[in-house]
């Protein structure tokens, strides 16, 4: 969710105001996801690099994410979602972590569709993370190295459970994944948009889908292959 701060630059108002903006569309486009019938949506919304940030910055952050976190409850839950938080969490304040538990267990046996917040994310320390987990149960001899699988490796990382991505949205016209689910997105098309997050509504967000839509993704094989009658 890319270009809060720009967003506020070019009205002449504070970073945070951008990120305020950002977060109302974040919730729009969560209740457009689900209307939808999405089966997962994933919000990049703090990195692990995002801590480097001005002490405000990242306290007003962590505040919205909190206020977010009591306010939004409910509708969460109403609507079916499945909420859970993915990221270094031991290193969030005790009252955002608070939040996200109290939401990840009141939304636990929800059947729509499942929102991933990222927060205090990083992709190569999940993968570093899913390594040394992986590693100690072969020391421990519950799994043999012989027998790790790529199915073993993604079910170590913080994303365990949900699909790969089909579509990541890049917004504010950066090319890059910036440390963003690394291994899920080995196949996942890219949309990138020179449209700053808040200006990202849910009409760019059909808009994204709809291009999605007409991209044929072949995972390696020909275009004859995947139209036999047997294709998967
Ligand atoms: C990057 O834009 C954005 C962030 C680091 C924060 C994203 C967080 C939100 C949109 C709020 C999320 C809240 C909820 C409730 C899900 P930037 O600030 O780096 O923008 P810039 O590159 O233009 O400076």
């Amino acid at each position: 969710m890319d270009g809060n701060g720009r967003w506020a630059k070019k009205r002449g108002l504070p970073r945070a105001m951008g990120h305020r903006e950002g977060a109302k569309r974040a919730d729009e486009i969560i209740r457009c996801a689900s209307e939808i019938g999405l089966d997962s949506l994933v919000l990049y919304a703090f990195s692990t690099e995002n801590w480097r940030r001005p002490q405000e910055e990242i306290g007003f952050l962590m505040g919205l994410l909190k206020d977010y976190l009591i306010k939004k409850a409910r509708d969460i839950i109403s609507n079916n979602i499945r909420f859970m938080a993915i990221g270094e969490r031991h290193l969030l304040p005790a009252d955002v972590m608070a939040g996200i538990v109290d939401l990840e267990t009141s939304s636990v046996s929800n059947t729509g569709m499942n929102l991933a917040l990222a927060l205090s994310y990083g992709s190569r320390q999940e993968i570093v993370e899913a390594a040394r987990r992986i590693a100690s149960r072969c020391i421990s001899g519950g799994l043999k190295p012989e027998d790790i699988t790529e199915k073993i490796f993604s079910d170590h990382l913080y994303t365990s459970g949900l699909p790969d991505p089909d579509l990541i949205i890049r917004t504010s016209g950066e090319s890059r994944l910036s440390n963003f689910l690394l291994f899920q997105a080995a196949y996942s098309e890219l949309y990138i948009t020179e449209t700053l997050w808040p200006d990202f509504g849910p009409e760019q967000f059909l808009e994204a889908i709809s291009i999605y839509s007409t991209k044929k993704r072949r995972f390696g094989m020909t275009s004859e292959q995947l139209n036999h009658p047997c294709a998967p």
